[in-house]
């Protein structure tokens, strides 16, 4: 059987993590795939940086548009960051030149989703991107498979590793930001810009996409009400523990009267809920529908094994020819239903 050929940018945490899966674990993926799944070709911005798994048997491109568009890959992985720049460009390229895309870029996707999804959509390709909300849980899986048949009622959750490593860290060592900032960044969890992680802002992408997802909108991320954990003190952790709370940040988005509310700010959760319990870099995310019920998603968040993990989750799945578009609805429908902008009480 033909196999499924990869060209992948970006070999920083998560790249990292896909190519050592894909060494450990070819026969098992090639198994669930129905067919190998190869490297062809890579692209980071240093050549000559050792990143701990071998990369000399893959064609080098500098130039992550031009891997994207290679005649000998049939898929881009883009693993780069970055809402606009090399990310976008590659991304497009990729679809221009007939390819399909798995990204873990929330970023990019928050602010450019709906562009891409209709340019893969006409080209009949698709782009997948499990890996970018909730890193290794399938949550968007969940959202457009197992929940096929439900009226979602609300999505609401933990989604950012690093503001929950450091805000559960707080309170269990009662030291301040700035060291378990620099703990968290040991753990790979942090953006490359990490005021998109401490502003809630990367929380927020990842709310935006759930949103579409679950209520059939176009992406509106410019419409989450966004609020991020800078300003909470060990003083705010400590009275919210003698009251019996914890303080998450906490992602909600619902469909009311008044269209679609998406928020994403530091609340108060009781210390015994589940949602209280929640530590490191783990997240939580709970989906109310009409007919399941309420169901709890928990797992790793973030990290290199985890958002790897998901990302080859979507590799392997366009590997067995599973073509439906994330968004789950044609573009022109899409554009009909943006709602307006919730009014925030
Ligand atoms: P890193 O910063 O660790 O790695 C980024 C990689 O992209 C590096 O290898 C870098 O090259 C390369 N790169 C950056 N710019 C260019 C460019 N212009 N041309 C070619 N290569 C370039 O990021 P992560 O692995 O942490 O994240 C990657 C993506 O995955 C992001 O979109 C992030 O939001 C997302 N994500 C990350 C998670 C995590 O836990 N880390 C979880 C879920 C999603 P070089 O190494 O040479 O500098
Ligand atoms: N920076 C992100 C986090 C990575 O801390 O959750 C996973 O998306």
């Amino acid at each position: 059987t033909d196999p499924l050929r990869l060209g992948i940018a970006g070999l920083g945490t998560v790249g990292v993590g896909v190519l050592k899966i894909l060494r450990d674990q070819a026969d098992l993926i090639a198994a669930r795939a129905g067919r190998p799944v190869t490297v062809t070709a890579v692209s980071a911005r240093n050549r000559d940086t050792d990143r701990g798994v071998a990369i000399d048997g893959f064609d080098w491109e500098d130039d992550p548009v031009v891997l994207a568009a290679r005649d000998d890959i049939d898929l881009f992985v883009e693993l780069m960051g970055g809402a606009d720049g090399p990310a976008k460009a590659a991304t497009e390229a990729a679809i221009a030149a007939g390819k399909d895309v798995v990204t873990a870029n929330k970023a990019m996707l928050a602010h450019n989703g709906h562009a891409l999804a209709e340019a893969a959509e006409a080209a009949g390709r698709v782009i997948r991107f499990e890996a970018a909300v909730a890193g290794g849980i399938p949550v968007i899986k969940a959202l457009t498979e197992g929940l096929a048949a439900n009226r979602i009622e609300r999505v609401m959750g933990v989604m950012n590793g690093t503001c929950n490593y450091i805000l559960t860290r707080m309170q269990a060592t009662e030291q301040g930001y700035n060291a378990l900032f620099d703990e968290a960044a040991k753990l790979g969890y942090l953006e490359a810009d990490p005021n998109l992680d401490v502003g809630g802002i990367d929380a927020g992408h990842k709310l935006s996409l759930l949103a579409a997802i679950a209520y059939g909108t176009r992406v509106d991320f410019d419409n989450v009400e966004l609020e991020g954990i800078q300003a909470v003190t060990l003083e705010d952790i400590r009275q919210a523990a003698d009251m019996g709370y914890r303080i998450k940040l906490l992602g909600v988005a619902q469909m009311s009267g008044r269209g679609l509310e998406q928020r994403m700010q530091p609340c108060l959760v009781p210390a015994a809920s589940p949602l209280g319990q929640l530590e490191g870099g783990t997240n939580m995310v709970v989906i109310e529908g009409d007919a399941v019920g309420q169901i709890v998603l928990r797992g790793a968040g973030a990290g290199a094994g985890p958002t790897a993990s998901a990302v080859l989750g979507d590799v392997i799945d366009i590997a067995r020819g599973f073509r439906v578009s994330t968004f789950g609805q044609p573009a022109a429908d899409l554009r009909k239903a943006r709602p307006a902008r919730a009014a925030v009480p």
